[in-house]
C-alpha cells in the first residue's frame, strides 16, 4: 500500500476501486482475455506524462482560478488513427500558439495552453446503437475503442485499440513537446506564422495590427536586453495535454504512484476532465477521477442541479484546493444566462474555489435539414459573451475558454467572417465526431475573447464615473 499526504481524501480509493460503482458509457469488449492481456501491456508501458508536470499544471491553474491567469483548451473533439500526421498535429499547435498570443494581449495575464490532444480518442454516445438501412450496430465510440466504418468487424470493440492510442499519444506528444520547448512557440515567429491562410482571411488587417504590436514589444525587450537567446520564456513554453478520462481500463493501466509524494495520478495526460454523461456522484468516472492527484475538470450541462454540482466538489476536490477542479460550463448560448448565475452563486456562497471554463461548442450543436451535424459560430460567441456577462455580476473570474478546433482550414461550423453556410459544409467536411472550428474561426474567436477580457480590465469611462 502507498501513504497518501495526510489530507488528501483518497479513502477507500485505488485505481480500481471505480469497478464496483455503476457505470455508463463503457464498450462491451466480447474479447475479455484480449482485454486483460492489453490492459496488462498498458500497465508495464512507461507513463505518458509525469507527476512533476501535472503539478505544475494545478499550480497554473490555481491561478486561473482567482484571474491572474486564463486558459486555453482545445483540439479535435476525437483524435482519429487515419488523421494522425505530423502536419495536422503542427497545424493545430500552431493556431493554439496564435490563439495564446491574440489572449494573452487582451487578458494580461499568462495564459495556461492545454490541448485536447495526445489522448482525446474515447467519445460518449447518446445512444447504444445505430440504425441504418434496417441494419442495427454498437455505436461508434472512438478510435480507441472501435471504427467509424458502418460494418460488424469494425464497430466491435477491440482492446488492442487502446495500445495503437497510447503509441500515437506518445508520438503526438514527443511532437508536441519538442514544437513547445524547440523553438516553434518563439513569440519572434509570430509573424511567419502570419504568413498561411490568415494574410488570406478578412481578419489579416487585425491581426497583423496586433503582430505588430508584440513585435514592437520584443523590440523594446531586446533593447533592454532580453531575447529569446538568454529569456526562454521568449523562445519557450508550456504546453499541456488533456482528455475526457472516459475508457477507464486504459486510464487505470496509466494510473502510477508518483515516487517522490506517494500519490497517484492518472499518467495519460497531464488534465483529465468527466463528460456530461458521465458525472453521476455515486458512478465509476467520478470514483475514478476523486483518487488521483491530477489537475481536473468536470462538465457542467444544462441538467446539473445545485446540489448536484455541490456534491461532485465535495467529492472531486474535498480540501477546496485551488486549481485541482475546473468546471467546464457547457449550457448553450440559450441557457447560460438562465442557468449559470445560480450555479456560481452557490459555489461562491459555499466558499468553494474552481477554475471556471467556457466550452461553447457542446450546448450548441445543431442538425441541418440534411441531418448534418454543425454549430453557428454566432451562438458560440453568445454562449461566451454570457459567461462573461454572468461571471462579471457575480464578481467572480472567468478561468477560461475549452473548444473544439483544428488547424486544418475545414468547413464543420456554420458562420464567422467567411459566413459560412449550410450549403458549404459538404466542401470539407472532415471530423469523426463533432463540429470544430477551423483555423480561421478558432483566431476571430481568440480576438472577441480578447476584447471581452481587455474591455473587463480596464473598465470603460463611464463605468469608472458610475462606481
Ligand atoms: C466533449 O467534450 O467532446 C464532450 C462529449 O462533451 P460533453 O461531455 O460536455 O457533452
Ligand atoms: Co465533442
Amino acid at each position: 500500500m502507498t501513504a497518501q499526504r495526510p489530507g488528501w481524501s483518497s479513502q477507500n480509493w485505488s485505481p480500481e476501486s471505480w469497478r464496483a460503482r455503476p457505470i455508463r458509457q463503457v464498450p462491451e469488449y466480447s474479447d475479455q482475455v484480449g482485454l486483460a492481456q492489453v490492459e496488462q501491456r498498458l500497465g508495464a508501458y512507461p507513463p505518458l506524462v509525469f507527476a512533476g508536470e501535472a503539478r505544475r499544471l494545478r499550480e497554473a491553474l490555481a491561478l486561473a482560478a482567482d484571474g491572474r491567469a486564463f486558459v486555453l483548451q482545445g483540439g479535435d473533439c476525437a483524435e482519429s488513427f487515419s488523421g494522425y500526421n505530423a502536419n495536422a498535429i503542427r497545424d493545430s499547435f500552431r493556431v493554439l500558439m496564435q490563439m495564446a498570443v491574440v489572449l494573452t494581449f487582451g487578458a494580461g495575464v499568462p495564459v495556461v495552453k492545454m490541448g485536447r490532444m495526445a489522448g482525446q480518442f474515447a467519445k460518449p454516445r447518446s445512444s447504444d446503437t445505430e440504425t441504418i438501412g434496417g441494419v442495427t450496430l454498437p455505436s461508434y465510440r472512438g478510435d480507441q475503442i472501435n471504427g467509424p466504418e458502418f460494418t460488424t468487424e469494425a464497430r466491435t470493440p477491440d482492446p488492442r485499440r487502446m495500445e495503437q492510442a497510447y503509441n500515437q499519444s506518445a508520438g503526438t506528444l514527443n511532437l508536441l513537446r519538442a514544437f513547445a520547448q524547440g523553438g516553434y512557440a518563439d513569440l519572434h515567429q509570430v509573424h511567419r506564422w502570419n504568413l498561411g491562410f490568415v494574410e488570406r482571411s478578412p481578419l489579416a488587417g487585425r491581426y497583423r495590427d496586433l503582430a505588430q504590436r508584440i513585435d514592437e514589444t520584443l523590440n523594446f525587450m531586446a533593447a533592454c536586453g532580453m531575447s529569446s537567446l538568454n529569456t526562454p520564456q521568449i523562445r519557450e513554453t508550456e504546453f499541456y495535454t488533456s482528455h475526457e478520462a472516459l475508457l477507464l481500463p486504459y486510464e487505470q493501466a496509466l494510473t502510477r504512484v508518483d515516487s517522490t509524494s506517494g500519490d497517484w495520478y492518472a499518467c495519460s495526460a497531464h488534465f483529465l476532465w468527466i463528460g456530461d454523461r458521465t458525472r453521476q456522484p455515486d458512478g465509476a468516472h467520478v470514483e475514478f477521477l476523486r483518487g488521483v492527484r491530477n489537475p481536473i475538470g468536470v462538465k457542467v450541462g444544462p441538467t446539473t442541479s445545485i446540489e448536484d454540482l455541490l456534491q461532485l466538489i465535495d467529492i472531486l476536490n474535498p480540501h477546496d484546493e485551488p486549481g485541482r477542479l475546473s468546471l467546464i460550463v457547457r449550457q448553450g448560448a440559450e441557457k447560460v444566462l438562465a442557468n449559470l448565475p445560480a450555479l456560481a452563486r452557490a459555489v461562491k456562497k459555499d466558499g468553494r474555489t474552481a477554475v471556471w471554463l467556457c466550452d461553447p461548442m457542446h450546448g450548441n450543436t445543431i442538425s441541418t435539414a440534411s441531418k448534418v451535424k454543425t454549430r453557428d459560430f454566432d451562438a458560440i460567441l453568445t454562449e461566451t459573451k454570457g459567461f462573461f456577462d454572468v461571471l462579471a455580476a457575480e464578481g467572480m473570474a472567468p478561468g477560461g475558454v475549452h473548444v473544439e478546433m483544428t488547424g486544418q482550414d475545414v468547413t464543420e461550423c456554420i458562420g464567422g467572417a467567411r459566413h459560412l453556410t449550410e450549403a458549404d459544409l459538404g466542401t470539407r467536411y472532415e471530423t469523426f465526431c463533432d463540429p470544430r472550428l477551423n483555423a480561421e474561426q478558432s483566431l476571430e474567436l481568440a480576438f472577441q475573447v480578447a476584447e471581452e477580457l481587455k474591455v473587463r480590465r480596464s473598465p470603460l469611462p463611464e463605468q469608472v464615473a458610475a462606481q
